[in-house]
């Protein structure tokens, strides 16, 4: 908890390119004088599950329990045992992905602006996995009243916050009646009773209309693999997973990670771009209502986008360290 105005931020690298980029977002937050913030390094992943024979450990769970809030890098194969009891600590029920295209940066669509508002609990990522015979495993999908309707209220608060008057409902309750049906019933009960208009679209359908035309969206909320799956999408019409940040966000505290995962394939080269890690800090700043400091650090963010330097996945030469010193020199 946060001890004399000085927030307490948990710090949780993980595996591959995360030990890149949560390095260089905590050196930003580091260069912010006046909010007052104090880390702590904790453990978990591929590595950590090697040395310790847990890929989470209690120490991490409790911390990122109790921080005011926790960045987070990613974890290899050990992220669904990282990252789903991570959001459970944190009391998470959304997961808020925005997508932006940035001046400067080579995108599909360079007019691109919507956010995805994901429930972050349940559906097929509640763990319920069964093995059956050799030849058969199930998988049960797990959808409440209760956590729906919970994300619909945070839906209808921040579009009426952002003076938006409507958003999405993306989901497949035409085949999945009986658990998208209840997702859709419970978000429209509680639009309605908000005076929050609400459109629907079948998320196949909206697969299309995305890629076609993404400025036709504006707040998507949407069950949890859909929203993991399109937001990944979402990202390639803009200039790849480097630039996309997230917050998980739960009743008492919240947890900021980029979207992306490990990228093996770019690990230990110093070429990540820590755009994405960077915008959740900016994000974990808004959360804790430092929203001028929050600003600043997506506007220094923005401008390098837009003047480079740029890493190898925007089309640039520059490396992690490169970008993170134009961030600073915005920053001052
Ligand atoms: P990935 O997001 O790690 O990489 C996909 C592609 O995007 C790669 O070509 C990578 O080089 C590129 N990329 C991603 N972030 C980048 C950045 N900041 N800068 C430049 N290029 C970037 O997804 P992938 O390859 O499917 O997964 C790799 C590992 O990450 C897997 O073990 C997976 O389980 C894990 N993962 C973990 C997540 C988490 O902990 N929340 C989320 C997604 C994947
Ligand atoms: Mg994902």
């Amino acid at each position: 908890m946060s001890r004399g105005g000085e927030h307490e931020i948990v710090v949780i690298e993980g595996d591959g390119i995360g030990q890149e980029v949560i390095p260089a977002a905590v050196t930003i937050l580091q260069a912010i004088d006046d909010v007052s913030l104090s880390f702590s390094k904790k453990q978990a992943g591929d590595a950590t599950r090697d040395d310790t024979g847990v890929a989470l450990p209690e120490t991490t769970y409790e911390a990122a329990a109790d921080a005011d809030a926790t960045l987070f890098g990613a974890a290899g194969e050990t992220a669904a045992d990282v990252i789903l009891p991570l959001r459970e600590a944190v009391g998470s029920f959304v997961n808020i992905r925005p997508v932006r295209a940035y001046p400067g940066v080579d995108a599909l669509h360079p007019q691109t602006d919507l956010v995805f508002l994901r429930e972050n609990t349940e559906g097929v990522y509640s763990g319920h996995e069964t093995r059956l015979s050799e030849d058969l495993s199930t998988l049960t999908r797990v959808i409440t009243t209760s956590a729906s309707e919970r994300l619909a209220e945070y839906a209808c608060s921040y579009v009426t916050e952002r003076s938006i008057d409507e958003f999405h409902i993306v989901h497949k309750a035409n085949v999945m009646q009986e658990t998208d049906g209840r997702f859709r019933d419970a978000v429209s009960r509680v639009a309605t009773s908000s005076n929050v208009e609400t459109t629907e679209v079948l998320m196949d359908a909206f697969a299309t209309r995305i890629c076609l035309n993404p400025t036709q969206f504006d707040v998507i909320v949407c069950p949890n693999l859909a929203g993991d799956v399109l937001s990944d999408l979402a990202a390639g019409l803009v200039g790849g997973l480097g630039l996309l940040p997230s917050a998980n966000i739960g009743k008492t505290n919240a947890l900021f990670e980029p979207v992306h995962g490990t990228a093996p394939d770019i690990a230990g080269d110093g070429i990540a771009n820590p755009s994405a890690s960077i915008l959740s800090a900016g994000m974990l700043l808004e959360h804790l209502g430092e929203t001028d400091a929050a600003t600043n650090v997506q506007t220094a963010v923005e401008s390098v986008l837009n003047s480079g330097p740029r890493t190898p996945d925007l089309g640039g030469d520059a490396d992690t360290e490169g970008v993170v010193s134009a961030v600073l020199e915005q920053l001052q």
